[in-house]
């Protein structure tokens, strides 16, 4: 099939091609030099990140779940689809997710981002993202009533109620893998006069089940506050874990809103069913138990966290069963 299902998140991009079933992952994130000229894109670009020169830009062009930078954005995605093209690029359809809770101007930009991109898009088709969220995961959302998807991802948690292949409430809101990154950082800062990059922070985070289960505390290097000296510290994973649980709990305060507003008849099929769990950054350590203390419910962790909504255009595209969840905006 000559589609590809685009998935705009802010740390990452990920693109299913219809063509050979494959999905690429990369870095969203673009680096430029003085005279705004493309100098590298998506992993070799975050490579650079923290690192580079004066004279060397890099953005993530995506902030808070939407396009903050049109153009970078474009040349990030014109550049991934010429590389699944291999140089060629052929007449295809497209298939873009959109957040809910964003304003009609947001969710308009990522169509037209696609359609100014200059990648020959015949039909560019939009999909909320918790509907392909939920397909992804393998619910059958066509169906079901009352589905509780929670995404978390690196800038945003999108936590959405779900039924008959429709969004019924939704909610974005700007917690992610990268607040906890920066309550990592920022404890380690305030406890060992240390300071360190958001690489290292993430790297904890993502290795803090280990680290727990291995018993070892987390070593980091950085910069020391007062000596202004490059040192190795021992980071206790009790700390780490201390300051990640403010970040759980607005996230538990969002989902308990959300099921606050929910009509009682989906609220009994949530009960019976649990939250679904997926996005990246839902991998942290102790996540899900909390979400599960928080608020009374069975937990579902998805098997792909970071690809859930791709895999679930990949469906929309290969199955036409599931075609109808996605529209063209008027
Ligand atoms: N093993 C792991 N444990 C914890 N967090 C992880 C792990 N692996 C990746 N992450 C985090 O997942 C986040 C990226 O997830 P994802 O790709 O779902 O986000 P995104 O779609 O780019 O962002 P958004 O949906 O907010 O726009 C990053 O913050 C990353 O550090
Ligand atoms: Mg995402």
């Amino acid at each position: 099939m000559n589609s590809f299902g685009i998935d705009l998140g802010t740390s990452n991009i990920k693109i299913y091609d219809g063509n050979d079933g494959h999905t690429l992952i990369e870095k969203n994130i673009i680096a430029v030099n003085d005279k705004g000229d493309l100098f590298a894109y998506g992993d070799s670009a975050y490579e650079m990140y923290e690192k580079a020169p004066a004279n060397i830009h890099i953005s993530y062009p995506l902030c808070n779940g939407v396009i903050a930078e049109l153009k970078y954005e474009q040349t990030l995605v014109r550049n991934f689809l010429t590389d699944l093209m291999k140089g060629n690029v052929h007449p295809a359809d497209y298939y873009v997710t959109i957040p809910w809770d964003v304003t009609e101007v947001e969710k308009r930009a990522f169509y037209d981002l696609v359609k100014e991109a200059n990648v020959k898009a015949k039909k560019i088709m939009i999909v909320e993202k918790a509907v392909a969220d939920g397909i992804g995961m393998g619910i059958d959302v066509l169906n079901a009533q009352g589905v509780l998807v929670v995404n978390v991802g690196f800038d945003t948690t999108e936590i959405s109620i779900l039924s008959l292949g429709g969004i019924v409430l939704s909610k974005l809101i700007k917690v992610g893998g990268l607040k906890f990154d920066e309550s990592i950082r920022n404890a380690i800062r305030t406890e060992y006069s240390l300071i360190i990059g958001g690489k290292t922070a993430s790297f904890v985070k993502n290795n803090l089940l280990e680290l727990e289960e291995s018993g070892e505390p987390a070593v980091v290097y950085g910069r020391d506050i007062v000596t202004g000296l490059p040192v190795e510290r021992s980071i206790p994973t009790d700390l780490v874990d201390s300051c990640l649980k403010e970040n759980f709990t607005t996230i538990i305060d969002n989902i308990r809103v959300i099921l606050e507003r929910t009509p009682p008849e989906l609220a009994a099929d949530i009960y019976k069913h649990g939250i679904y769990l997926t996005g990246g950054a839902s991998q942290t350590a102790k996540l899900v138990q909390q979400i599960s203390a928080g608020t009374g419910l069975k937990v579902n962790i998805s098997d792909s966290p970071i690809t859930s909504v791709v895999d679930g255009l990949a469906k929309i595209i290969e199955d036409e069963h599931y075609r109808t969840v996605a529209y063209a905006p008027r």
